[in-house]
C-alpha cells in the first residue's frame, strides 16, 4: 500500500511505478482527506511518497499522517520525497511524524523532478523538462527495484543545516491572497474540483479563494486549461506543468 500526495503528477508517477514493480496498490492522500478515510489495514509493504515543500512537507501530508490509523503486519516501510533541487528536511520530517504514530521507516529515497514552484523555476522549455524526467525515470526504476528487494537505509541526504529555518517560509507562502485569476477563466470549475484542501469555490463563474491559507500546491495554476491562475508576476512566463 503506497500513500501519495501529488498536485502535478510527479509523486503520483513515482508511487505508481513502485506499485507496479512491487505488486501493491496506491492510495491518494487527497482522496483520503476529502473522504475522511484514515483507517487502513495492510499486510503488504507500506510506502509514503510526497513532494518537498520549502524543504519540508506539504500540510496535507502532515494532516493525513496525524489522522492515520494503520494496522500492518508487514515490517517494511519506505518513503520517497520528490523535489526540484533539494529535499532539505522533508525525509526527516516524514520519518519523525511516522515514528510518532508508531511506524518505523526502514528506507528513505528521493527523486529530482521538474520543480513545480514556478514563481521561481522556469518550466517553459519542454525539452529541458523532458530531459529532467528522463533522468528521473532511471532513478525511479532503480528505487522501485531496491524497494522490491526490501533494501534498508537512508538514501536521502543526511541532516541538512537550515532545513527547519527554510520550512518556516512555507507558512507565509500558503496565503491564498497571492493567487489571482485572469479574464481568460472560462468557469469550468476544474481548479475547485482538484484543490486538495477545498480552498476554491466557483462564484459567478469564477474561482474565489474562500480560505485564507491553502496547501499552495499550485495544482490549480498548473491544471487550468486556460492558464488563467497565476501567483505573482513570473508564473505566466514560466509555463504550466503536469507529469504525463
Ligand atoms: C509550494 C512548493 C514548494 C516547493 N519547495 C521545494 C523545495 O523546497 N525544494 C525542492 O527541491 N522542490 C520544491 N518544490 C518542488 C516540488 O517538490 C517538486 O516539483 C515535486 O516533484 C512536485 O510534486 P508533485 O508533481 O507530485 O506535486 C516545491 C513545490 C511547491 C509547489
Ligand atoms: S480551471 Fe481555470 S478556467 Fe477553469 S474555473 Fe478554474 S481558473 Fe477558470
Ligand atoms: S488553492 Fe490552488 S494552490 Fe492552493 S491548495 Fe488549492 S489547488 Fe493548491
Amino acid at each position: 500500500m503506497i500513500f501519495y500526495f501529488s498536485a502535478t503528477g510527479n509523486s503520483k508517477c513515482v508511487a505508481e511505478r513502485i506499485a507496479e514493480r512491487t505488486g501493491t496498490k496506491t492510495v491518494s492522500i487527497t482522496d483520503c482527506l476529502k473522504n475522511s478515510k484514515f483507517d487502513f489495514v495492510s499486510n503488504e509493504i507500506v510506502g509514503f511518497v510526497t513532494p518537498t515543500y520549502s524543504w519540508g512537507l506539504p500540510v496535507t501530508v502532515i494532516d493525513f499522517i496525524n489522522k492515520l490509523s494503520l494496522k500492518s503486519n508487514n515490517p517494511y516501510v519506505f518513503t520517497v520525497a520528490t523535489c526540484g533541487t533539494l529535499t532539505g528536511g522533508a525525509s526527516r520530517m516524514l520519518r519523525c511524524l511516522l515514528k510518532e504514530k508508531g511506524i518505523t521507516v526502514n528506507a528513505q529515497f528521493y527523486v529530482r523532478m521538474p520543480d513545480t514552484w514556478t514563481p521561481v523555476f522556469d518550466l517553459s522549455d519542454k525539452k529541458k523538462v523532458e530531459k529532467i524526467n528522463g533522468k528521473a525515470a532511471v532513478k525511479i526504476r532503480s528505487i522501485a527495484n531496491q524497494i522490491h528487494r526490501r533494501v534498508k537505509g537512508n538514501r536521502d541526504y543526511g541532516r541538512m543545516p537550515f532545513a527547519d529555518y527554510f520550512y518556516k517560509d512555507y507558512e507565509a507562502m500558503r496565503n491564498t491572497g497571492s493567487l489571482s485569476v485572469s479574464e481568460k477563466c472560462v468557469g469550468c470549475g476544474l481548479c475547485a474540483k482538484l484543490c486538495p484542501v477545498e480552498a476554491i469555490e466557483i462564484q459567478n463563474g469564477k474561482p474565489v479563494w474562500v480560505k485564507e491559507k491553502c496547501a499552495m500546491c499550485l495544482g490549480c495554476l498548473h491544471h487550468c486549461p486556460e492558464f488563467a491562475i497565476q501567483r505573482g508576476s513570473k508564473t505566466a512566463l514560466h509555463g504550466q506543468y503536469v507529469h504525463k
